[in-house]
């Protein structure tokens, strides 16, 4: 083995798959890239998403409280890529990606419907945003298309990779009896 860069090692420890975040400023909604999301508390539900302050969707989403979580298939790998390489602050993503919006049901941000999940959040906390830029997100209401489905990962170096299909090893899950059904 080769010793490896300790400023790569985020690259093997991959987070959940890239998921779309939208914001509604009260004018114009807003949807953003994120790669770095985890869960926090499978039964409430609780996850964490880390937020660069660079982002225009940053202040609109501390200052609302509230947000759309998506989450692409692969068919729309290209664009999740595009919609994290331009910013709100000068474009209409919803326009240029030609995005469908659905009326959510607790929230401002809409939903997106070409995205298999939409989950509704809201800031839980956001304590540790100044130490690790992090924001604690509960989802109040969530919708749900296909529950399968090839999500994205992003690799952290430009590439990515796909779900393959699920492989049923619920028989084996015999001491986790409520995470099978
Ligand atoms: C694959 C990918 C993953 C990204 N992951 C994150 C992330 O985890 N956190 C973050 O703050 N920005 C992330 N970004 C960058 C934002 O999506 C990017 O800064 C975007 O332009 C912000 O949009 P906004 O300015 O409209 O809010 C990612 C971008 C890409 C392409």
């Amino acid at each position: 083995m080769k010793e490896f860069p300790l400023s790569k090692v985020y690259r093997f420890i991959e987070p959940g798959p890239v998921i779309l975040l939208s914001t509604f400023n009260g004018q114009k909604n807003n949807v953003m890239t994120l790669s770095y999301c985890m869960v926090i508390d499978d039964s409430v539900p609780l996850f964490a998403v880390s937020m660069g302050a660079w982002d225009f969707s940053f202040d609109v989403l501390l200052s609302e409280r509230e947000c759309v979580v998506s989450i692409p298939a692969d068919d729309m790998l290209e664009k999740t890529v595009d919609i994290g390489n331009c910013t709100g602050a000068d474009t209409d993503k919803f326009d240029k990606f030609d995005l469908t919006t659905v009326k959510a049901a607790k929230v401002k941000a809409p939903l997106i419907k070409e995205c298999p999940v939409n989950l509704e959040c809201i800031i839980e906390d956001d304590s540790l945003l100044n130490r690790y830029n992090l924001i604690i997100l509960r989802v109040v209401k969530a919708w749900c298309s296909q529950e399968h489905f090839r999500k994205i990962h992003h690799n952290g170096d430009g590439t990515f990779t796909v779900d393959s299909d699920p492989i049923d090893m619920k028989s084996r899950m015999t001491r986790w009896p409520e995470y099978i059904s």
